[in-house]
């Protein structure tokens, strides 16, 4: 059974990547900014009882990673695959009227959380089996990819992402942790919009399949959920 950490799992990708994994048998710590009463996290607990944790984390709270790891070791030693996946991305910018405030909480977001967390989470993550850290990334942090200016603070902190993940990767490796920045797709989410193409089920399931096979020639890559390499 495999010890499994997602971020932002509220909704979207983050909450099917947590059924999922119940489903296969796996033990999830599924993470909220705010663990509340929903009642579909009451149902999954009923449907797996003793494999699902609820634990709060707001990821732009640095400072209670510390805290945050030693609450995680009250429930289990190692842990075997985190999941950045809490993101978030604002609507309507355009340029002229790009926001400081925007910007900043897309770096702190979908930046610098990723990569203090799984700074935060090494020791644990180097006491698993067989450990992975997946980086829900997006195809809108590949510079090469880039051909008009959209959705600027978003692709700028994805592509900050992926230089945090890529240095990580340096480390991780060093300590037998197998680590990748993935594009889901454009996945029909709240963030993706009733217009994406990629149903959530068939993004995770292509995920999961993807992380399970992962390879060391992939560690530190940047992947597209087909499989392919995207280009930086
Ligand atoms: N959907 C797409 O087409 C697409 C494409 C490429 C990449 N991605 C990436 O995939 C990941 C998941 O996106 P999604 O489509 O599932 O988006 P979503 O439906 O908007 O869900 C975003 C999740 O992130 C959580 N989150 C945001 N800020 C947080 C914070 N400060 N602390 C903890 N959790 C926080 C949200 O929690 P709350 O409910 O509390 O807000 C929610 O659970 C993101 O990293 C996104 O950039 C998505």
């Amino acid at each position: 059974m495999r010890r499994i950490l997602v971020t932002g799992a509220s909704r979207g990708i983050g909450f099917e990547f947590v059924r999922r994994y119940l489903a296969r048998g796996e033990r999830v710590f599924a993470t909220l900014r705010k663990v509340d009463g929903d009642a579909r996290w009451a149902e999954l607990a009923g449907i797996h009882p003793g494999r699902l944790t609820l634990l709060a984390l707001d990821v732009t709270q640095p400072d209670q990673f510390a805290a945050f790891a030693e609450t995680l070791s009250d429930h289990c030693d190692a842990l075997d695959l985190l999941i950045n996946n809490a993101g978030i991305l604002p609507s309507g910018e355009r340029f002229g009227n790009v926001e400081a405030g925007d910007l900043e909480s897309c770096f702190r977001t979908n930046a610098a959380a990723p990569f203090l967390l799984t700074q935060a989470l090494t020791p644990m993550l180097a006491r698993g089996e067989q450990p992975r850290v997946l980086n829900i990334s997006s195809e809108l942090g590949s510079i090469a990819h880039r051909k008009g200016f959209s959705t600027p603070s978003y692709c700028i902190s994805k592509a900050a992402l992926n230089m945090a993940m890529r240095l990580l990767s340096f480390e991780l490796t060093q300590r037998g942790i197998g680590s990748v920045a993935m594009h889901p797709g454009w996945v029909k989410t709240d963030m993706g919009g009733p217009s994406a193409p990629l149903a959530v089920a068939d993004s995770v399931r292509a995920m999961i399949a993807l992380i399970d096979a992962l390879k060391p020639e992939q560690y530190g890559s940047f992947m597209s959920v087909d499989g392919q390499q995207l280009p930086w």
